[in-house]
C-alpha cells in the first residue's frame, strides 16, 4: 500500500515520503480500515518536525517511533480481527485513533475498534474525517466551560478547525460569538456568523474592555491575568492548547486563580471520540456542517500539512487517499 512515511524530523516537505509499504494485519480486537479521507492537525505537525521538543518524550527521542503520521480518518472496514464485536466488513466509521495509535496517512490502517464509530450517510467521507478531533476539542472545551443559553463567548483562533465546529456549537446555545484570527479567515468567519470578529493583529482583545462568559482558547497566546480581565465575574476560560509556555503558566496558577477569584481557569484533556454521537446527531438534522480546507491529495500530504502549520488555512485540512 502507498502511505506518507518519515524517518527523520524535520520539516514535513523534507521528511515525509510516499513510500510503499506492506499493508498491516488487524489483531484480535483491531480493524483493518481502507482509509478513504484523513486530516492534519497540530498533533501531526508537531509529530513530523519533533518540535516541541518536549513531544520527543512522546514520539521518540532521536527519531520518530511511528513513521507513518495521521490521527483523524473515515473509510471502509476492510477486514475484522478475531475479537471485534461492533463491526464488519463493509461497514463506514470514522473517529480519532489517537488513543490508540497513528498511520494515517495511509491507504490502510489498523486500529482498535474502541476508536471508531459507524460514519452516517450524510456525512461524506471527507466530513467525517474532519470531524473526530476538532469537533470533540470544542465540545469537550464548552462541556467543561458550562455553555449556557445566551452567553457571551470568545473563541481564540477562531478560523481553524476547533473555531469553525465551537461557532456553531455555541450557536444551538443562541450564545453571541466574537471570533479571534487574522488574514483570509476573517472573511470566512463572517460569513459562518460570528457575531463580532476581531484582528488579532490589529487589536488585543484583552485590553479592549470587553468581557465575556466563556472564553475558548485554541491557542493560549496571552498571560493568566490578561485572560482573567477579559472574564465576567463568574466567566470561565477554557484552554484546549496553544503555546507551550503559556499553558504550563496556566497549569500552575490555576489552583490559586480558583481559591482567590470567582473566575475559574480550565485545561482540556481531550477525551477522544467521547461525545462523537452527540455530533452525529446535530450533522444528521443538518445543524452543523463543516468547513474544509481542500480534499488535497495524499501525495499532496507533505505541502498540505506545511499550509497548516504555516496557518494559511481555513477551517479543516482534509487530505483524499
Ligand atoms: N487538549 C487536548 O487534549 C488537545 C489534543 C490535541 C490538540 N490540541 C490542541 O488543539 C488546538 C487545535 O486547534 P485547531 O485544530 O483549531 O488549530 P488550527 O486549525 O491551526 O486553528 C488555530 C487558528 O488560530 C489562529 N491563530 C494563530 N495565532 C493566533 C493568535 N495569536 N491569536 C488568535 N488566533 C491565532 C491560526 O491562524 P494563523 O496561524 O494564520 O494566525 C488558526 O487559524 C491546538 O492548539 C492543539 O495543540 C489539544
Amino acid at each position: 500500500m502507498k502511505a506518507l512515511v518519515f524517518t527523520k524530523y524535520g520539516s514535513p516537505e523534507s521528511v515525509l515520503q510516499l513510500t510503499e509499504v506492506p499493508e498491516p494485519i488487524p489483531k484480535e480486537e483491531e480493524v483493518l480500515i481502507k482509509v478513504h479521507a484523513t486530516a492534519a492537525n497540530d498533533w501531526d505537525w508537531s509529530m513530523v518536525r519533533g518540535k516541541p521538543y518536549l513531544y520527543r518524550l512522546m514520539f521518540g527521542i532521536k527519531k520518530p517511533k511511528h513513521q507513518i503520521p495521521g490521527m483523524e480518518m473515515a473509510g471502509v472496514v476492510e477486514a475484522i480481527g478475531s475479537g471485534v464485536l461492533s463491526f464488519k466488513v463493509g461497514d463506514p466509521v470514522y473517529g480519532d485513533t489517537s488513543a490508540y495509535g497513528f498511520g494515517t496517512y495511509a491507504e490502510y490502517v489498523c486500529v482498535n475498534e474502541k476508536a471508531l464509530t459507524r460514519k452516517p450517510d450524510r456525512i461524506g467521507f471527507e466530513e467525517a474525517a474532519a470531524i473526530s478531533h476538532a469537533s470533540m476539542l470544542a465540545m469537550q472545551g464548552f462541556d467543561i466551560g458550562h455553555l449556557q443559553d445566551g452567553q457571551k463567548v470568545l473563541i481564540n483562533g477562531a478560523g481553524g478547525g476547533v473555531g469553525t465546529f465551537g461557532l456553531q456549537i455555541a450557536k444551538q446555545h443562541n450564545a453571541e460569538v466574537t471570533g479571534v484570527d487574522t488574514g483570509d479567515k476573517l472573511k470566512m468567519m463572517d460569513s459562518i456568523g460570528y457575531d463580532h470578529i476581531i484582528d488579532y493583529k490589529k487589536e488585543d482583545f484583552t485590553k479592549n474592555g470587553k468581557q465575556y462568559d466563556l472564553i475558548l482558547d485554541c491557542k493560549t497566546t496571552r498571560s493568566p491575568i490578561a485572560y482573567l480581565r477579559s472574564l465576567t465575574t463568574n466567566g470561565r476560560y477554557v484552554t484546549v492548547g496553544g503555546h507551550l509556555n503559556r499553558l504550563l503558566h496556566l497549569f500552575f496558577l490555576r489552583p490559586w486563580i480558583s481559591l482567590f477569584s470567582s473566575k475559574s481557569v480550565h485545561i482540556l484533556a481531550l477525551k477522544p471520540n467521547k461525545g462523537l454521537k452527540v455530533i452525529n446527531e446535530l450533522f444528521e438534522s443538518n445543524k452543523i456542517e463543516c468547513v474544509l480546507d481542500g480534499p488535497y491529495a495524499l501525495e499532496d500530504g507533505p505541502k498540505a500539512l506545511q499550509y497548516f502549520g504555516d496557518g494559511k488555512h481555513q477551517g479543516k485540512v482534509v487530505i483524499s487517499v
